[in-house]
């Protein structure tokens, strides 16, 4: 009994130095995080609290908001109105396999799809999250999948080099007046947002025949340090990260980098895609050949690693293929109540 006693009390000592908050034997990440694509399909301020409140009783503290990428721009901002007049609106498509570069930007189409939050509406839903435990984190995605941001102000976007066909949806970073744009969405996003929320500044998927690492490097350095400097951590998915941006939360996506990412020693929020992508199918019934499936059991078989650079974990959901509420919530649940039985029992039930 003493001996079983000395070593509860170890491990909860263990637990608390570990940077996880532990509360009466109960092990609890201190990042409990969901993440909801509003770009690729626009959902609604009362979607999103019918999902706080699900997300509430699981105990999750997270909401991230991925409120802008190629096929739309979901959050209005004063000093550039053309982002939401423009950038929030699409030719509605009907239902098929998704390409970005299908998706037409607009509000002339005469059966246009999009949307977007207010500045009201965002002020209600974070106030909304407060009541409930749960901080609503915004991701502006730079400086790639901008092609929502590039229609509504062409000016700000890259020209490819001569011969490369690739698409235009990254801004021209390197130029003064881009660097200016970006900080005014980032000043108005840090009025909006209490002090202190974590700003998630993208990062991801850039090709370097466009933008050189060196270009995206200094780039998102220097936005990093900007909200920093202005009392909001800044997060960015692991590609920055592994491109040698620091003083960062790195959110890992890319499971194969996992290695790297826990060997910089910086602040990690585990997505990784291997188990908590819930777009991806839940069962081998509902997969195309090929398609990496996350089950209930892929998820539960995850282990939170007891590491001081691990704030939590996130599961994620993108929504090229998810467009109605009825849908999302299809996608998010089970698997996201299983991630939340990780949050209470992993460790304890574990490793005593
Ligand atoms: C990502 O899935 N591109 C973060």
């Amino acid at each position: 009994m003493l001996i079983y006693l000395i070593r509860r009390v170890l491990l909860v000592v263990l637990l608390c130095c570990s940077g996880l908050i532990a509360h009466a034997g109960e092990y609890r990440p201190a990042w409990r995080g969901l993440h909801v694509d509003v770009s690729r399909h626009f959902f609604e301020p009362a979607v999103l609290q019918q999902l706080m409140d699900r997300m509430a009783e699981l105990k999750y503290n997270r909401l991230h908001l991925h409120l802008t990428d190629g096929p739309g721009w979901r959050l209005e901002i004063k000093r550039y109105p053309r982002l939401t007049s423009v950038g929030a609106w699409r030719k509605r498509l009907p239902a098929g396999p998704w390409d970005w570069r299908k998706h037409e930007i607009g509000n002339h189409f005469t059966e246009c799809y999009g949307g977007y939050y207010t500045q009201d509406d965002m002020r209600r839903l974070i106030a909304y999250g407060a009541e409930r435990g749960i901080m609503l984190v915004p991701e502006i995605d730079l400086p790639g999948h901008a092609y929502a941001t590039l229609v509504a102000y062409p000016e700000l976007a890259i020209e490819p080099p001569p011969g490369c066909k690739l698409g235009r949806d990254i801004l021209a970073v390197q130029r003064p007046e881009v660097r200016r744009f970006v900080r005014g969405v980032l000043d108005e996003i840090m009025e909006l947002f209490p002090q202190g929320t974590p700003i998630h500044l993208g990062g991801d998927e850039v090709d370097e025949r466009l933008l050189s690492s060196e270009q995206q490097r200094d780039f998102m350095q220097e936005m990093v340090d900007y909200v920093q400097s202005r009392g909001y951590p800044a997060i960015t998915w692991d590609e920055a990260a592994c491109n040698g941006v620091r003083r960062q939360w790195v959110m890992l996506w890319r499971a194969e980098k996992y290695e790297h990412v826990m060997s910089l020693g910086q602040p990690v929020i585990l997505s990784p895609n291997s188990h908590f992508y819930f777009d991806y199918p839940q069962s081998a019934a509902e997969a195309a050949p090929g398609e990496h499936v996350i089950t209930t059991e892929t998820v539960r078989s995850f282990r939170i690693p007891d590491s001081p650079h691990v704030l939590g974990v996130q599961a994620n959901l993108w929504t090229e293929h998810i467009r109605t509420p009825e849908r999302l919530f299809y996608m998010a649940f089970p698997r996201a109540e299983v991630l939340a039985e990780k949050f209470i029992s992993q460790s304890v039930a574990e490793q005593n």
